[in-house]
């Protein structure tokens, strides 16, 4: 069994189909591109106007790639009405311990990374322009660094930018967590409103954009929209990156047209390397689907829906049968626990009760009542964060209730089908900055 590996050394690239990859066109597998290979490789990109670049990405129907999928356009929009000049962020915390999809990009390619940066900070005359890195990922802020220095000995952009090390915990990537640690504070998030493109890093309007947006963006400024949806379809344009893991030959980070058939992308993932039951989709915010459901679907949100998924920020994990999907969901669940930021009662006390259940039952200790009460306090959970913390540990346990119904049924008679007790999905422990700051 293939062990999820968040990190690099099992990255490879696809060649991919015509038009891909783009975002990690020419990398390197083992460093990073420099400023001269980087501009012989894209070519020059011209700066834009605020209007110019919010319609071309519009037109071009950029979404975001931090999560929640928002359209960049209105986003880039909401800033621009700002009526104090505004602060950009790119978020490369990338906490999610499935993915690694940023760090290759920080690390293969930061120059198209800090481009999309450039490109919408000149463009909305901001302030300053920022690079937030978790501080876990000592390779990506190395190569950020380095590349940083590169354009400021060069000299061509209007606009200096900063690297800020972010705590390794999953919620300081959060925007407004990323704002207050921007500002003085802890990576904690905080009550919202005012949302960050209101009042954000020191009191400004601030945009913050997922790295992979960014790289995308990069693109769409170079080549226009209509090279943009040239592929992936009509609703969904372009490509995105995936960090695909588990029981597959190849598990590592590529990048497929969106709209591509799940089939498609586990053959490019090196097809499966054992039996199959279950896939994961979007990482620890995300849905367990079995693996029959997702037969024949494409990688679109229409698709997905039905199931309750979403591509998220691209995580994708093959889980063997021989692996207890139970035990998979208790670890993860534990874990999301213990990353509470410790500020809402129902999140702190909420997610621990259910944590010690979805244990008990991984351990086959369990009564028909345990599981009642995993639908009752999940219920009482929901929504009462000041994050999305307890709503997307909520889905991520919903999903494992249904998808794993019968491994319940099973575990509730005392027995469990899985004979391999390896764990799977990366929990950061050992070694991880713990602290907030
Ligand atoms: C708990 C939590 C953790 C998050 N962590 C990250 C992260 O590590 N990286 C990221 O880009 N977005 C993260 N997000 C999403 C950001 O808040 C924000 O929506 C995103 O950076 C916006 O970029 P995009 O529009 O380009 O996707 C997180 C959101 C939540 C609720
Ligand atoms: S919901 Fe949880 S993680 Fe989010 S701010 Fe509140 S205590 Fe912190």
């Amino acid at each position: 069994m293939t062990k999820v590996d968040p990190r690099l050394e099992s990255t490879h690239w696809q060649p991919g189909p015509a038009g891909l990859p783009r975002a990690l066109h020419g990398i390197h597998p083992d460093r990073a591109l420099s400023l001269a290979e980087h501009r012989d490789l894209h070519g020059p990109m011209a700066l834009m106007r605020a209007d110019d670049l919010i319609a071309v990405t519009g037109q071009a129907g950029l979404h975001g790639h931090g999560g929640a999928g928002f359209p960049t356009a209105t986003k880039l929009q909401a800033v621009a009405a700002g009526r104090r000049s505004p602060v950009v962020v790119a978020n490369g915390s990338e906490g999610e311990p499935a993915s690694s999809k940023d760090e290759v990009l920080l690390t293969r390619t930061p120059h198209l990374v800090l481009d999309g940066l450039v490109l919408a900070a000149t463009a909305l005359r901001a302030r300053e322009a920022i690079v937030a890195i978790e501080r876990t990922r000592p390779h990506a802020l190395e190569a950020v660094a380095v590349a940083v220095a590169e354009r400021a000995a060069a000299g061509d952009d209007p606009i200096a930018i900063r690297i800020v090390p972010v705590p390794g915990r999953y919620v300081a990537g959060e925007e407004s967590a990323l704002v207050h640690l921007i500002n003085g504070g802890d990576a904690k998030p905080t009550a919202v409103p005012p949302r960050p493109f209101e009042r954000g890093v020191g009191g400004r309007p601030t945009l913050i954009q997922n790295v992979e947006t960014l790289a995308h963006l990069a693109l769409i400024g170079r080549h226009g929209p209509e090279w943009f949806r040239s592929i992936g379809t009509t609703e969904e344009p372009g490509s995105a990156l995936l960090s695909f893991g588990g029981a597959v030959s190849r598990p590592s980070v590529f990048e497929v047209a969106l709209g591509t058939r799940f089939e498609s992308i586990v053959a490019a993932a090196g097809g499966e390397s054992e039996p199959v039951s279950a896939y994961l989709l979007g990482g620890y915010f995300g849905t367990w689907v079995r693996r029959e459901d997702l037969w024949g679907r494409h990688l679109t949100k229409n698709d997905l829906a039905p199931l309750g998924a979403s591509l998220g920020a691209g995580v994708i994990v093959a889980l063997p049968k021989a692996v207890c999907g139970l035990v998979e969901t208790a670890r993860v669940m534990q874990y999301l626990a213990e990353e509470t930021a410790g500020q809402c009662g129902p999140c702190v006390h909420g997610l621990a009760s259910v944590s010690d259940r979805v244990n008990a039952i991984a351990r086959t200790q369990t009564t028909p009542k345990m599981r009642d009460d995993l639908d009752r306090w999940s219920a009482m959970i929901e929504r009462r964060g000041a994050c999305k913390l307890p709503d997307g540990a909520v889905r991520f346990l919903r999903s494992a209730l249904v998808a794993f119904a019968d491994e319940i049924t099973e575990h509730q008679h005392g027995r469990c089908q899985a004979t391999h007790r390896e764990p799977l999905l990366p929990i950061p422990h050992a070694g991880r900055d713990w602290g907030w700051r």
